[in-house]
C-alpha cells in the first residue's frame, strides 16, 4: 500500500502494510506474509529477554501517555507466585481516534501474535482483549481469527510444543469511554462498574482478580511481533532517540484526505497536514488543529512546525497523546467545538469525583450560554477557575481531559470568545 507522503515506509510499514487486504485476516495467508514467526522465536527465549528487547527499541506505550513499554513489562512480578494477566485495550473511544479498529479488522492475527508474546514477556497465563461495545463487526473478525489461533496451537495449552500454556479471551467492552482507563477497564472486565480507582497500587501490583497485571494499548502490541522478529536496532531506523519507532496517525476534520496513514514518528505536523493530508478542503486556511484526540491542546497555523514525536509536541504546549490531528478551518465557530467536546467529557464522567462530576457539566453550561449570546465576560473568568478546579484533583485524569482543549482555546482563541458576549459584563 503506497503513501501520498515523501518518506517511503513500503519496506518498513510495520502495522499497515497489509490494511485493506482482507485475505491478510486468514491464518494461511497470515502465515504466507510471515506470521507466528515471531511467537515461534518467543517460545525459545525466556521473559526477560524478550522485555529485553522491546526495552532497547524504546518502544512508547500509544494509549495516550507514551509509557515505555518494556519498562512496564519489567514491574510484573519476575518471581510469580500465582496468575498474572495480560490485558489489551482495546476500547478505544477517544473522539479522533480510529486507529485501533483498523488493526482489529484487517491484521487481527498481527495483534494475537503480539499478545502472546507479550504475555510470554510478563508470565501471564490468560490475555484479555477488551473490546469497545460499539466495534462489535471488528470483534466478530477478532473472534474468527482467535478460533483459527486456537486450532492451530498458537493460543492454548503448550503452544508450539514448548510447553508453555496461555489462553486468551476476547470480551466485548461496557460501552462507556471510562472502561478505556486502564482501572476502569480492569474493573469492568471483572462484572463491577467501570469505575477508575486510585493507583497505587498499579495493575503491575493488583490488577484482574487482585492479581498482577499489565494493560496494552492494541497499537503497542501490534508493533511486538516485527520488533522481535527485526531487532530494536531496525525499530529504531525511524523516529527520534525518545520516540522511535512508526505510529499510527488518525486524522480527521477539514482535510482533502482524512484517513489513517502510518508515519516515521518525527514528522512536522505541518507535513502531515499539508503533505499527507493534502491541506485544508476546499483551500481554506487552517485556523486550530487538536493534535492527539480531544483531550490535547490546540495549535494554531503557527505552531504547525513541530516535530510529531511525544516530546516535539510536548515542547510546542500540547501532546501526541494518541496521535488523532481534529483539524479546523478557518470558518470553524471554536467555541462550540470545544463546548462539543466538554459536553463528552461531562457526559463521560462516571461521577466518582465532585469536581469531574459537576465541573464538566458546568463547563458545558457556560460554552453552552456563550455558543448561544448570552454570555457575561465574568463567564471566561470562571471557565479559567473551573480549569484550576479541574486539574490534578480527581482519581482519573478525565477532569484534566477538558482542560486541555478549554484553556488553550480561550488563551489562543480569547476574541471569538469576546465576539460572542458582545461585551456584556
Ligand atoms: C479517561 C481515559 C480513557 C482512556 N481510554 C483508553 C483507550 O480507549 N484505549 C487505550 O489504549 N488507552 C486508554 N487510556 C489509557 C489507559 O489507561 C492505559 O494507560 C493504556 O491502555 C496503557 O497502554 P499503553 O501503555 O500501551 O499505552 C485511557 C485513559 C483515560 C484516563
Ligand atoms: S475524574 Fe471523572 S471519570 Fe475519572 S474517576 Fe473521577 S469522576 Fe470518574
Amino acid at each position: 500500500m503506497g503513501y501520498p507522503y515523501s518518506h517511503d515506509l513500503e519496506v518498513g510499514t510495520i502495522l499497515s502494510r497489509h490494511f485493506g487486504d482482507e485475505s491478510a485476516r486468514r491464518l494461511n495467508v497470515w502465515q504466507e506474509y510471515g506470521g507466528y514467526a515471531a511467537l515461534a522465536k518467543a517460545v525459545g527465549m525466556d521473559a526477560t529477554q524478550i522485555t529485553g528487547i522491546v526495552k532497547d527499541s524504546g518502544l512508547r506505550g500509544r494509549g495516550g501517555a507514551g509509557f515505555p513499554t518494556g519498562l512496564k513489562w519489567s514491574f510484573m512480578p519476575q518471581e510469580p507466585t500465582g496468575p498474572h494477566y495480560l490485558c489489551c485495550n482495546a476500547d478505544e473511544s477517544e473522539p479522533g481516534a480510529f486507529k485501533d479498529r483498523e488493526i482489529l479488522r484487517w491484521v487481527p492475527h498481527l495483534l494475537i501474535e503480539g499478545c502472546l508474546i507479550a504475555a510470554r514477556a510478563i508470565r501471564a497465563e490468560h490475555v484479555y482483549i477488551y473490546v469497545r461495545g460499539e466495534y462489535f463487526p471488528y470483534t466478530r473478525i477478532l473472534n474468527d481469527a482467535v478460533v483459527e489461533a486456537y486450532e492451530a496451537g498458537f493460543i492454548g495449552p503448550d503452544i508450539l510444543g514448548s510447553g508453555w500454556d496461555c489462553e486468551l479471551t476476547v470480551h466485548i467492552g461496557a460501552g462507556a469511554y471510562i472502561a478505556g482507563e486502564e482501572t476502569g477497564l480492569m474493573s469492568s472486565l471483572v462484572g463491577g462498574r467501570a469505575e477508575p480507582r486510585v493507583k497505587p497500587p498499579f495493575p503491575a501490583q493488583s490488577g484482574v482478580f487482585g492479581r498482577p497485571t499489565t494493560v496494552n494499548n492494541v497499537e503497542t502490541l501490534a508493533a511486538v511481533p516485527m520488533i522481535l522478529s527485526e531487532g530494536s536496532a531496525w525499530y529504531r531506523q525511524w523516529g527520534t532517540e525518545r520516540s522511535p519507532g512508526t505510529k499510527l496517525w488518525c486524522c480527521s476534520g477539514h482535510l482533502e484526505r482524512p484517513g489513517t496513514y502510518e508515519l516515521p514518528l518525527g514528522i512536522p505536523l505541518r507535513d502531515i497536514i499539508y503533505d499527507v493530508c493534502g491541506g485544508i478542503r476546499n483551500g481554506k486556511k487552517l485556523k486550530a488543529v487538536i493534535p492527539g484526540g480531544s483531550s490535547t491542546a490546540l495549535l494554531t497555523a503557527s505552531e504547525l512546525d513541530c516535530a510529531s514525536t511525544y516530546e516535539g509536541m510536548q515542547e510546542a504546549g500540547s501532546s501526541l497523546g494518541t496521535a488523532s490531528p481534529i483539524v479546523m478551518d478557518e470558518d470553524t465557530n471554536i467555541v462550540r467545538a470545544i463546548r462539543r467536546t466538554a459536553e463528552f467529557y461531562a457526559h463521560e464522567s462516571c461521577g466518582q469525583c465532585v469536581q469531574c462530576r459537576e465541573g464538566t457539566a458546568w463547563v458545558a453550561k457556560i460554552l453552552h450560554r456563550i455558543e448561544m449570546g448570552d454570555g457575561r465576560l465574568a463567564d471566561i473568568d470562571t471557565l479559567y477557575d473551573l480549569c484550576e478546579q479541574l486539574t490534578g484533583r480527581t482519581i482519573c485524569v478525565l477532569a484534566d481531559s477538558v482542560v486541555f482543549p478549554l484553556r488553550s482555546s480561550l488563551d489562543k482563541f480569547r476574541a471569538d470568545y469576546e465576539a460572542l458576549i458582545g461585551g456584556r459584563a
